[in-house]
C-alpha cells in the first residue's frame, strides 16, 4: 500500500528525537509502504550482521547449510581447513544455485545445471566440456564471498563488504549474555512461523516490556513477575528481564520455565534471544513483503538426550501456544495499521522503551541512507 507522500516525507513524519515521554510511535506508513520495505532490504538487512546458523549445524569439514539474506541466495560451509566460509549461492556460469539442499555434508559443491564444481574454499573446480573457451581465467571464476563470523554458539553472515566487525556490531550484549553459559545449550529443534504482518509488528510486539503480557498470555504470566518486569536499553540491543515466580496455575508453563530470571534480549534489527535456566529459544524474524515475514524459532536445551525429549518437547509447545497468541494480535494490527483511522501511536513510559529504541535505531539506519 504506497502512500501517496514522497519517501523524503514518510521519513522526515517520524522525530526520533522525542523524549519518551512525548514520543510517538513510527507512522503506519513504515509498515505498510513497499518503498520502505525496499529501503530497509538495502540499508538494514543488506549491512547488519545476520544470524544464519548454529555452530552445531556446521561441526565438521563438509557441513553446510543455505539459506537467503535479504533476497540473496547465502551457502555457508565448513572448508577442509576448519574454517568456516560463506559464499553468495550463484554459479558464476548461469547464475544457477550451485547447492539446492537447506544442510547437508559434501565434499565438493556442483552446480546441478551444467555440472560446475567448486571447492569448500569456494575455487573453481572443473567445467564440463569447456576446453577452447578463451580468456576464461579459471582463478578469477570462484564462488564470490560473503564475510562470516561468530559469536557464542551462533553464525553470523554480513552481506556488506566492509562492514563494522561483528563484536562491534554486538556492542555491551555479548558481555551481557556471557554470564547466561549459552554456548553449553544444545540444539533441539527449529520452528517456522509465517505470519501476515510487517516484521516490524512482530519486533515491537516483543519489544513491549511486557505490557501485553497480562492480556495476551495467561499461562506465561502466572510464571513471571510482571510488576518487577525491567527494561534496559543499551547500544544496539535492549534486555527485557523478570524474575520468575514458582507458583502457578499453569501445570505445562510452570514445569519447563524455570530458573530465578527470565532474560529476553533483542538485538537490532531483528534478532531475540531468550533465555531460561537450562533453556533458550532464538526468534529471527525475516522481512518478505510489506505485509509479511518468517519467524524462525530455534529451541536449545542444556539436556538434549532421549530421557529429556518428552521434557523438551512439551517445553517447546509451551512456546508455541505463546506463540500462537501473538501471531493472531500481530496479524490483527497489521490490519489496523492499513486503515484510515491510525497514523501513530504513543508508548507507555513504564513498558515501552525498547519499542522507543527499536524504532530510532531503525529511523538512524533509513534517513542516514535517503535524506
Ligand atoms: S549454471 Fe552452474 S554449471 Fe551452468
Ligand atoms: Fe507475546
Amino acid at each position: 500500500m504506497q502512500s501517496s507522500l514522497s519517501i523524503e516525507q514518510i521519513l522526515s513524519s517520524y522525530n526520533d528525537g522525542a523524549p519518551l515521554s512525548e514520543a510517538f510511535t513510527i507512522p503506519a506508513s513504515w509498515y505498510v509502504d513497499p518503498r520502505i520495505a525496499e529501503l530497509e532490504r538495502l540499508h538494514v538487512f543488506s549491512k547488519t550482521w545476520q544470524l544464519v546458523a548454529h555452530v552445531d549445524q556446521l561441526q565438521n569439514a563438509g557441513d553446510f547449510i543455505t539459506t537467503r539474506l535479504a533476497g540473496e541466495p547465502v551457502v555457508i560451509v565448513r572448508g577442509a581447513d576448519g574454517g568456516l566460509r560463506a559464499f553468495y549461492n550463484v554459479c558464476r556460469h548461469h547464475a544457477a544455485a550451485v547447492v539446492t539442499q537447506p544442510c547437508g555434508q559434501t565434499q565438493i559443491l556442483q552446480c546441478p545445471y551444467h555440472g560446475w564444481k567448486y571447492g569448500l574454499d569456494g575455487s573453481l573446480k572443473g567445467m564440463p566440456e569447456f576446453d577452447g573457451v578463451d580468456n576464461f581465467d579459471r582463478a578469477q571464476n570462484g564462488l564470490i564471498p560473503l564475510l562470516v563470523d561468530t559469536w557464542e554458539c551462533f553464525v553470523f553472515v554480513n552481506l556488506d563488504s566492509n562492514p563494522p566487525p561483528l563484536h562491534e556490531f554486538l556492542g555491551g550484549l555479548a558481555k551481557r549474555v556471557a554470564p547466561l553459559g549459552i554456548a553449553k545449550l544444545h540444539f533441539f529443534e527449529r520452528r517456522t512461523y509465517d505470519i501476515h504482518c510487517n516484521w516490524k509488528v512482530f519486533v515491537d510486539n516483543y519489544l513491549d516490556g511486557g505490557y501485553h503480557v497480562p492480556h495476551l498470555h495467561k499461562g506465561l504470566n502466572s510464571v513471571l513477575d510482571y510488576k518487577q518486569y525491567t527494561i534496559e536499553n543499551e547500544d544496539r540491543y535492549c534486555l527485557q528481564s523478570s524474575p520468575m515466580v514458582t507458583y502457578t496455575e499453569d501445570a505445562a508453563t510452570g514445569a519447563t520455565r524455570k530458573g530465578d530470571r527470565a532474560w529476553y534480549f533483542w538485538h537490532y534489527p531483528n534478532l531475540m534471544i531468550n533465555c531460561y535456566e537450562g533453556y533458550m529459544d532464538t526468534n529471527y524474524v525475516i522481512p518478505v513483503d510489506a505485509d509479511h515475514c518468517s519467524v524462525i524459532f530455534d529451541f536449545y536445551f542444556a539436556d538434549v538426550s532421549e530421557a529429556q525429549r518428552a521434557y523438551n518437547t512439551e517445553s517447546v509447545d509451551v512456546g508455541n501456544r505463546v506463540q500462537d497468541e501473538d501471531l493472531g494480535i500481530c496479524e490483527d494490527v497489521q490490519r489496523g495499521l492499513k486503515s484510515r483511522a491510525y497514523g501513530a501511536g504513543r508508548l507507555s513510559v513504564r513498558r515501552e522503551a525498547g519499542e522507543q529504541l527499536f524504532h530510532q535505531l531503525l529511523a538512524e539506519s533509513l534517513k542516514k541512507a535517503v535524506l
